[in-house]
């Protein structure tokens, strides 16, 4: 281990500059602009794999952004990690929010960093995260000290619900056959606390538009009688909760398993400071549903959220117009046993059942994901509480995760395997956000503990 560490350590400089140049590229997946950008992400991280000294990598095309893929195998009888990664980002707006360009990477000290973050879009989701395992396997080859088989699957659609991932794992499950899949794609706790997640929520997303009368009219003459659709809109949103923000779908809790009042306690005993909180976010207070606590409401507890909404004038000054149209973009999360399919198909029927007369509603589903659970039982996540032990001296607790990342249950589902999920982010690094940055402690901290995974998972598979 020590010769590992000592390649680490010497290549520093340069694995960050590597990733300098990853974070250049705008390889936005939504925006069908930036197709060449991601295009030429993916290239640069098969180049990046080669560089490494891995014996295979190919890029796959497929009907959205390129999959790379890439294999070392030592020996067929020893056990296979795969690593799993995204390449693509999300979009940067609002762009005059970030203190510095989201594609012109930079160093900055902050309170949380003080040895200095990388300011960047995709510097923490994902790049900068998945670059570390890249790092890592370099180190292992050119120190002759990777002790088991691995197999990279590094994706461009993750922010855009991993469509084309899914066909490609179950027209591949034999190139992809392993016995744990390993992402570096949440946080832990602190820089002095670290965690293992043990879970994900799942997604459901629709966008819904409130039509009213067939054109914008003067909201003076026809106002007071003609249905308003932005109003409509935002009485039907705001009944989709009670006053204690339980959701009112009918159905929506009906599969939700209640956590036992042991796993309660336990999840209740990470360290979290309700009012550093608050400060850090600005907000006077917090508003979640009733009879759970803040952890509980981001993790294990299913929500509905707007995540934009719009309709009628938004220009300079004023417009006296009564809308024809209005629109929501809403997106709920899951928790284990609730089928993103069903939640969607509950959320249209009863959102089409509310709309008052006067008005047309259409409801179009988006993408989706189930949630997913890892368990702390398994090889895989002792392998990596003790790598993260060896390297923050402390065991990592664990704890469920309040994001998505949908093909963890379809890797369950397709390829019959489970996932660690060790991340090294902080959840204030303002990931999906303006200054979106990765503390270059956790950068390197991930490299640094890669190491330490696989010799203790090929220890205990053997
Ligand atoms: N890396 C995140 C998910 C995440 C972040 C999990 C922090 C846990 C902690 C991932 O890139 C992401 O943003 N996922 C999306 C879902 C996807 C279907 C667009 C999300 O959670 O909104
Ligand atoms: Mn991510
Ligand atoms: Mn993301």
């Amino acid at each position: 281990m020590d010769q590992v560490q000592n390649y680490i350590s010497e290549n520093k400089k340069r694995f960050l500059d590597e990733l300098m140049v990853m974070l250049r590229i705008p390889s936005i997946s939504a925006d069908p602009a930036y197709k060449d950008d991601v295009r030429h992400t993916a290239d640069l991280v098969e180049q990046s794999l080669i560089n490494a000294g891995c014996k295979l990598v190919q890029i796959y095309p497929t009907k959205g952004h390129p999959i790379v893929y890439a294999e070392h195998i030592i020996d067929p009888k020893l056990p296979t990690v795969l690593v799993y990664g995204h390449y693509d980002v999300q979009p940067p707006d609002p762009i005059e929010l970030w203190d510095s360009p989201p594609f012109d990477p930079v160093i900055r000290i902050t309170e949380k960093h003080p040895d200095g973050a990388i300011f960047a879009r995709g510097s923490c989701d994902d790049k900068g995260q998945m670059y570390m395992h890249v790092k890592a396997f370099e180190a292992m080859i050119n120190t002759e000290s990777l002790p088991c088989n691995i197999k990279f699957i590094i994706e461009g659609e993750e922010e855009v619900g991993s469509t084309h991932l899914e066909t490609f794992c179950s027209e591949n499950k034999e190139m992809l056959d392993c016995d744990v899949v390993l992402i570096s794609d949440t946080s832990v706790i602190a820089n002095d606390i670290p965690s293992i997640t043990v879970g994900l929520r799942g997604l459901s997303y629709v966008e819904v538009e409130v039509t009213g009368p067939n054109k914008d009219l003067h909201s003076g003459v026809y106002g007071g009688a003609v249905a308003n659709p932005a109003q409509v809109l935002c009485d039907m949103i705001s009944s989709l909760k009670d006053e204690n923000k339980h959701i009112t779908i009918p159905g929506f809790y009906d599969q939700v398993v209640d956590i036992s009042p042991e796993e309660r306690i336990a999840m209740n005993k990470a360290p979290f400071d309700k009012s550093i909180y608050l400060k850090e976010l600005g907000v006077s207070d917090t508003i979640g549903e009733k009879g759970y606590t803040i952890l509980e409401q981001t993790s294990v507890r299913p929500t509905l959220e707007v995540n934009g909404i719009w309709g009628g004038y938004i220009g300079h000054g004023a417009k006296t117009v009564l809308p024809s149209k209005a629109f929501a973009k809403i997106s709920m999360r899951l928790v284990p046993n609730q089928k993103s399919e069903h939640i969607t198909n509950l959320f249209k029927k009863h959102f089409e059942s509310i709309a008052p007369s006067g008005v047309k509603v259409v409801v179009r589903p988006h993408h989706g994901g189930e949630a997913a659970v890892t368990p702390s039982d398994t090889p895989e996540y002792r392998a990596a509480a003790m790598a993260m032990k060896d390297t923050y001296g402390k065991d990592p607790i664990p704890v469920r995760g309040g994001g998505s990342i949908p093909i963890v249950a379809l890797f369950e589902k397709v390829l019959g395997v489970k996932t660690v999920l060790m991340g090294f982010g902080l959840d204030s690094d303002d990931i999906h956000s303006p200054n979106e940055h990765y503390g270059l402690f956790n950068f390197y901290k991930g490299i640094e503990t890669i190491p330490y995974f696989f010799k203790h998972y090929a220890e205990l598979k053997r």
